[in-house]
């Protein structure tokens, strides 16, 4: 995950323990997504009434924005047990067969970053989440046999935030495709009240729009950046948080007023100043920038659509009006259809 790099491993486990304090269990606490909520509500009931497994989940959509919390929550509101993996956590055939061997009926089996299992272990999954079948080789060359066990019915919750990288054939095998979009200022603003009263924080509603504004539509950062405004509050005021006191701690930390990022604003000025705002091609950006295509386009251009600076045509990337002027590019005159020879 972005950034997480610089962050010593005692720091990540704070931070994990302090995003598990704060994940909503159930459905209701869940703020935002309605099509995904509304999705799940009837997937949830109807396999609760039909006495079934439900079927498979997949979720996709940039970090932080609540994949693995829904994932648990599917499991709480089916009152079933939940067992979990990571895509880059399976190495050989063996770990994904002794997992799948030991699911039990109608539980969730949660595989996050699914866009990175090896193809061989994926091959394995296609049988199990299609026919509920786990094929085993016995023995090894001529000798050689496969021996199929059939497993339990089971629901399988997949996250990804790179959908583009998903194989069609392990798509298909979903049954249920959610995406989740970045959250609005507002959704956002519920989820840091939410927070401070589960941390016991005094905020008031237009400190947590501040916080929300620069959250970059993403829960996890604007619950961390709560969490800096906390301490900056018990440090240097009385403890509540104010618009005040958290306009100041969020200039202080230099977070921009709508929480981008170096990539973020990276993209963008490549857009506007250095192809006169487009358009431009996705491969090109990231040729400029040095990240990935799919990368800009499912991690980090959501967010910027959804405040208005970038849109998306048939012929390229273009930054809009709002985005020159909130990064103060000047317009240049440009030659009607083609990128701008004078900057490239
Ligand atoms: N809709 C929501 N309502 C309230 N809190 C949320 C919501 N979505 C996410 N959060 C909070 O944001 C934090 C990050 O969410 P989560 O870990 O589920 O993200 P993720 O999509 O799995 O990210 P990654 O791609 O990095 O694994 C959690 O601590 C959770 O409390
Ligand atoms: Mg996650």
């Amino acid at each position: 995950m972005r950034s997480e790099g610089m962050v010593s491993p005692a720091q990540q486990e704070d931070d994990r323990q302090f995003e598990a304090a704060l994940r909503p269990t159930r459905l209701d606490d869940f703020a935002g997504q309605p099509h995904v909520r509304e999705q799940l509500a009837i997937a949830i009931e109807a396999a609760r009434r039909r006495g079934e497994a439900m079927d498979h989940v997949l979720l996709c959509g940039p970090p932080g924005l609540g994949k693995t919390t829904l994932a648990g929550i599917i499991a709480q509101e089916l009152s079933v047990s939940i067992d979990q993996t990571a895509g880059p956590v399976l190495q050989k055939k063996l770990d994904l067969t002794g997992i799948l061997s030991n699911v039990r009926k109608h539980q969730v089996f949660f595989i996050d970053e699914i866009h990175r299992l090896l193809p061989d272990i994926e091959e394995i999954l296609y049988a199990a989440l299609e026919d509920f079948r786990l094929d085993i080789l016995i023995g090894t060359g001529p000798g050689a046999r496969t021996h199929s066990i059939s497993l339990p019915r089971f629901t399988a919750v997949g996250a990804t935030t790179r959908l583009g990288l998903l194989s069609a054939p392990l798509r298909g095998r979903f049954g249920i495709v959610l995406r989740l979009d970045p959250y609005d200022e507002p959704t956002l603003a519920g989820i840091v009240e939410r927070s401070a009263g589960l941390l016991e924080i005094g905020i008031t509603h237009d400190a947590a729009r501040e916080i929300a504004r620069r959250g970059r539509g993403t829960p996890r950062i604007a619950n961390r950046l709560l969490r800096r405004v906390r301490d900056y509050a018990q440090v240097r005021a009385d403890g509540h948080i104010d618009h005040g006191v958290a306009q100041a701690a969020l200039d202080l930390l230099k977070v921009d007023r709508y929480g981008l990022d170096e990539v973020d604003q990276k993209i963008m000025m490549t857009i506007a100043a250095k192809y006169g705002g487009g358009p431009v091609g996705l491969s090109t950006i990231a040729a400029s920038i040095d990240e990935q295509a799919d990368t800009i386009e499912e991690v980090y251009e959501p967010y910027l659509m959804q405040l208005g600076f970038l849109d998306r045509t048939p012929r390229g990337r273009i930054a809009t009006d709002r985005a020159f002027e909130y990064f103060q590019v000047p317009r240049r005159h440009r030659f009607a259809g083609t990128q701008n020879p004078l900057f490239d």
